[in-house]
């Protein structure tokens, strides 16, 4: 059974339902593009299957490794970057207590992420920690040979075997990597490490169903095969119809482009739950990476509220008007937390003693969204009943699927991402790298 839904009422004040329903049969025609693998990029479609196609034997595998690591870990790090990383740390941090005193209290390991940055200050204040905890490490990289993992890892890796020795150190390891290319790969059949496979035809940002998030996201204590459930109810309604009136995956793709044809250049994911902070990353980093090229693209931005109502709130409601929203609205928080009366009520709040603090908080979202689309900037709403494993499977293969639907429209391949290398073929040249010899030259010239 479906728990999402999507509704765009918010937005007919700006684009009309002949704009919205105009991409009707271009949505038709790329769901079979889909479907049939016959499109730009088509080498990259195995993520469409993944729901279904990860079987039990690889499912119990996870669990069994996920098993032996959590009765070694007090902490257990992953090191990744992209979409060797932020699938998996947008699941965990939406299902985990927001504060490490209570993950603590559930049992399960504090869950730490390295390799996605190169900040020596991080890298030390990590190892500081890992001195005092017993860990676990998983690697992540589908290359194998991408800079920041493999820094954080070749440090970290020497921390392990000074800590435990080469053989235990070697247990604490597992890696996610390419079936048989890459410096990870063949350091990992040296070293002995169980190692994961990151499917040729599964792309970094899309992974999230693959071991790259499963086996973190089951190290953290939560439930992957609901996970991989909800992502297989999403699936299996949007196998049914392409119709924009029906699925909701054809919907957001067709409204989006037709907010963005309209001169709605960028799109801001919303949260009212701080547990959402790393979906909105996720989905950044996968709009942004996608739709981004050809000198196109939506601009996938991303605010936290009420927080961010008292900063960004202000350029939303009266700067430029090339924006619109997508609220990710939750309609049930885990806990229940009402607010207590106070005779003296020095704070005027008594008028709202005895409702729930989440009461507080949909009213802020509801008056939010209509001062919002007062002020010019449409709304589209994506709800979901609560944050569960089976909501964020949901909420994952909705997006992916939007993704590349929305790609096509927009007439780009959702699959590469060519622009990335320009900073690696900069940074390498100025750190002198071998091969790079003729651009360290010139870009020296330049400082
Ligand atoms: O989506 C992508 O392909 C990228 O974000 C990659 O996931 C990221 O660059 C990390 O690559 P790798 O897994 O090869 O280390």
């Amino acid at each position: 059974m479906n728990h999402l839904k999507f509704n765009y009422d918010n937005a007919l004040n700006f684009v009309g339902k002949q704009d919205i329903f105009k991409y009707q049969e271009a949505i038709d025609s790329h769901f079979i593009t889909i479907r049939e693998r016959t499109g730009k990029g088509n080498d990259f479609l195995g993520w469409t299957d993944l729901p279904s196609s990860v079987d039990d034997t690889l499912i119990n595998r996870i669990e069994a490794a996920a098993s032996r690591f959590r009765e070694k870990s007090e902490v257990s790090v992953v090191v990744g970057i992209g979409g060797s990383y932020l699938g998996a740390r947008a699941v965990i941090e939406a299902l985990s207590p927001h504060f490490n005193l209570l993950k603590k209290k559930a049992g399960n390991p504090v869950m730490l992420f390295a390799g996605n940055n190169i900040s020596e200050d991080y890298l030390d204040e990590l190892l500081q920690v890992l001195n005092e905890k017993d860990y676990t490490l998983t690697v992540i990289s589908k290359s194998g040979t991408t800079t920041e993992p493999a820094l954080a890892f070749r440090l970290l890796r020497e921390h392990l075997e000074k800590k435990y020795g080469k053989t235990e150190a070697g247990k604490r390891i597992i890696a996610i990597t390419d079936r048989e290319k890459g410096a990870l790969k063949q350091l990992a059949t040296e070293k002995g490490y169980e190692t994961f496979v990151v499917p040729d035809d599964v792309g970094g940002r899309y992974s999230v169903l693959t071991p790259v998030g499963l086996l973190p996201v089951a190290i953290a204590g939560f439930n992957i095969r609901e996970l991989l459930n909800g992502a297989q109810n999403m699936a299996a309604l949007s196998a049914t119809s392409s119709n924009i009136d029906k699925n909701p995956v054809a919907a957001y793709a067709a409204v989006r482009n037709a907010l963005y044809v309209k001169g709605k250049t960028t799109e801001i994911m919303v949260n009212y739950e701080p547990r959402l902070f790393y979906f909105t990353e996720w989905w950044k980093q996968l709009y942004g990476e996608s739709e981004g090229k050809e000198n196109k693209g939506i601009f996938p931005a991303g605010v936290s509220n009420t927080t961010d109502l008292h900063s960004m709130g202000q350029y939303i409601q009266e700067g430029r008007r090339n924006l619109f929203e997508t609220v990710l609205s939750v309609e049930n928080p885990k806990h229940n937390l009402t607010i207590p009366t106070d005779e003296a009520n020095p704070d005027k709040l008594n008028y709202i003693a005895g409702k729930r603090i989440h009461e507080v908080n949909h009213m802020a979202e509801l008056g939010t969204t209509l001062a919002h689309v007062d002020g010019g900037v449409p709304n589209l709403k994506v709800s979901i009943p609560e944050v569960s494993e089976s909501t964020m499977g949901e909420l994952i293969y909705f997006y992916e699927m939007a993704c590349a639907v929305s790609g096509y429209l927009l007439g780009i391949n959702p699959f590469d991402q060519p622009g990335v290398e320009a900073y690696k073929r900069n940074m390498f040249a100025l750190l002198g790298k071998p091969g790079f010899e003729k651009e360290t030259e010139a870009i020296r010239r330049r400082l």
